[in-house]
């Protein structure tokens, strides 16, 4: 039986692949290491929590040597490394917590699988899970690929692009075999009501502004989490080592046209007069640094692995915002103590 490790399992993406890998793998123990920061919720995995094959660990990767005992004791085949800091705008106030989770976290978790591996690399595998901001911002056209020089532009885009250029100096100077994912913007469930789309959600049920940054011109290439999901699969079962895929999901929106598409919908889900939602919308002071554009070019990982994303994002979004109607409850838990104090002082 193979061990793997899945960091960061009880946040919004990691969720859905521990997810994946426990119903889909009952012959893999997966072990998912998360601290649970206000980010990470074991109600986001309640579903499996009971499956034989599933060991939930509360830990930090920043703790080196509980990082190191936990290797020794498990002897893990495999990592997927998703445990991060990952909120820009929190970056901005905090970015030491970047620096600590992104960058000494995962050198932790590299040098404990390096120290573990180091006599037999054969069938190992470090994937680590990045994302297409380390890119920086495209002007009004271009596309990223996987040779885009790295230009990232804030404390949580740099940090993970430190954690890149760290994965990869391993996988050249000690050998350890790593496959590595770029990805856009990810959207569905269980997506913590900081970022754009879950917020506006929020917001729209509970009557509150919808502040948009800026001028709204801002450009996000949106892929449906599940979507992500199955290409994290597809990458750690059949990527090549030592390789880099990027993942999106050929869908640009501009910040306020996915806004007054949610609007919209949002209007006709909760039986308001059209045009309700979009009276909440809130011109706000702009984010510093703020990239302009994101977009991936998926082609790599299309002709070589065959993925592309399943869902159509008038699909994904229905999916999304039914799931949040339908778990009002799991929004005001998340919301509810910390996010409070967050949200005033980020908005007010
Ligand atoms: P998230 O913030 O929802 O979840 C992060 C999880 O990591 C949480 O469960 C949290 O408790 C855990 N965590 C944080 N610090 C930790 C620490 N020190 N030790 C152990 N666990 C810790 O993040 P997400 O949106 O699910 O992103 C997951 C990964 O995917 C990140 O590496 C992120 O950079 C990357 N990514 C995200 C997106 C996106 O759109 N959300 C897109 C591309 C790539
Ligand atoms: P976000 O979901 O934070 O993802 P990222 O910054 O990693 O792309 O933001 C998506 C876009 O939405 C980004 O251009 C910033 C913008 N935005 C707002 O306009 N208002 C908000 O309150 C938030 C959270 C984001």
């Amino acid at each position: 039986m193979k061990k793997i490790l899945i960091t960061g399992g009880a946040g919004f993406i990691g969720s859905h692949v521990v997810r994946r890998f426990v119903n889909k793998y009952p012959e893999y123990q997966i072990f998912n290491l998360d601290a649970l920061t206000y980010a990470g919720n074991l109600e986001n995995i309640k579903d499996i929590e009971k499956q034989p094959n599933y060991t939930f660990v509360k830990g930090d990767i920043v703790d080196e040597i509980f990082i190191n005992e936990l290797f020794s004791i498990h002897n893990f085949d495999g990592v997927l490394h998703l445990a991060a800091e990952s909120h820009v705008d929190r970056s901005i106030e905090d970015p030491l917590a970047f620096v600590k989770t992104n960058v000494i976290g995962t050198m932790n978790l590299l040098n404990a699988a390096k120290n573990q591996w180091k006599d037999n690399f054969y069938d190992k595998r470090f994937y680590h899970i990045s994302t297409d901001e380390v890119y920086g911002s495209l002007g009004v056209e271009g596309l990223f690929t996987e040779t885009t020089p790295y230009d990232p532009n804030s404390p949580y885009s740099a940090s993970k692009a430190s954690s890149d250029h760290f994965v990869r100096a391993y996988g050249e100077t000690y050998g350890l075999p790593y496959v590595l994912t770029n990805c856009s913007n990810n959207y569905g469930s269980y997506h913590f009501p900081e970022k754009l789309i879950p917020l506006f959600i929020n917001n729209i049920i509970n009557n509150k502004p919808l502040p948009v940054y800026g001028d709204g011109n801002y450009t996000r290439d949106w892929l449906f989490v599940e979507d992500h999901a199955i290409a994290i699969d597809l990458v750690f079962h059949e990527g090549k080592n030592h390789e880099t895929y990027n993942i999106g999901g050929f869908n640009e929106w501009k910040n306020i046209d996915l806004v007054k598409l949610l609007c919209q919908i949002m209007d006709q889900k909760l039986g308001r007069p059209e045009g309700s939602s979009q009276s909440l919308i809130t011109y706000v002071k702009d984010r510093p640094g703020h990239d302009l554009r994101y977009a991936i070019d998926a082609t790599k990982i299309n002709k070589e692995l065959g993925w592309k994303p399943s869902v159509t994002f008038e699909e994904g979004l229905e999916r999304t915002i039914n799931w949040y109607l339908n778990n009002e409850e799991w929004l005001k838990n998340v919301t509810s103590g910390s996010y409070k104090d967050y949200y005033k002082k980020q908005y007010s």
